[in-house]
């Protein structure tokens, strides 16, 4: 049986962000780890979330996606709203369905699409000059995008949601749920 989240958590996560069809996307520290063991961590978009879990995109051929492929176990944290709330899911990635990834990368703004396409080591070698130069080129030979190649997604499912939240008159706290082989668990916690 494919695992989704417990109806309190996703009751949560519905309150906590913003809907998928809205275009300001909360920012999420995305933790790896490396073949050997070394840890990593970058920001990256939260795409969408449903019941499996959330969802992020990137280049096929980053750091990361090795590193994901290598270890598949994953952290993220959230600070949406940014005051007195921090999301902290620890969960596994996998590939993302392809309807999923194409629907992804059409909501990303013009920017950001354009930014899949000329985002390469290539481009990244050349001076700021050069690199605008890159990118107003390639915008005038292509006005419409489809998702390159190297587009993919992650699909993050979930092992443990905790969810913290301050109180400036009073204790902050957190509510961890964590995924057991007899199913989820509901912990309150000390923040
Ligand atoms: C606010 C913010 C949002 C970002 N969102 C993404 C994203 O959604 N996908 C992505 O691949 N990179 C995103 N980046 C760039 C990554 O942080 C990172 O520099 C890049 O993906 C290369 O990471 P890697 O070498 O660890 O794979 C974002 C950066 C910032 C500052």
């Amino acid at each position: 049986m494919i695992e989704t989240v417990p109806d309190e958590v996703w009751q949560l996560l519905q309150d906590w962000l913003p809907d998928n069809d809205d275009p300001d996307r909360p920012v999420m520290t995305l933790a790896t780890v490396d073949g050997s063991g070394t840890p990593d961590a970058r920001s990256v978009l939260l795409s969408e979330y449903d019941r499996a879990g959330l969802y992020l995109h990137t280049d096929a051929a980053s750091r990361k996606v090795a590193q994901l492929d290598a270890h598949a176990d994953v952290a993220l944290v959230l600070r949406w709203p940014e005051a007195l709330r921090q999301l902290v899911v620890r969960g596994v990635a996998e590939p993302a369905d392809r309807l999923e990834t194409d629907r992804a990368y059409a909501a990303r703004s013009p920017y950001l699409r354009q930014l899949a396409w000329v985002n390469t080591p290539a481009v990244a070698q050349l001076p700021p000059d050069e690199r605008r130069a890159a990118w107003a080129d390639f915008a005038a030979i292509h006005p419409v995008l489809d998702p390159p190649a190297t587009w993919v997604g992650f699909l993050v499912r979930p092992t443990s949601l905790t969810f913290w939240t301050g109180d400036p008159d009073s204790v902050s706290h957190r509510r961890e749920h964590r995924l057991t082989a007899s199913g989820w668990t509901r912990t309150e916690l000390p923040g």
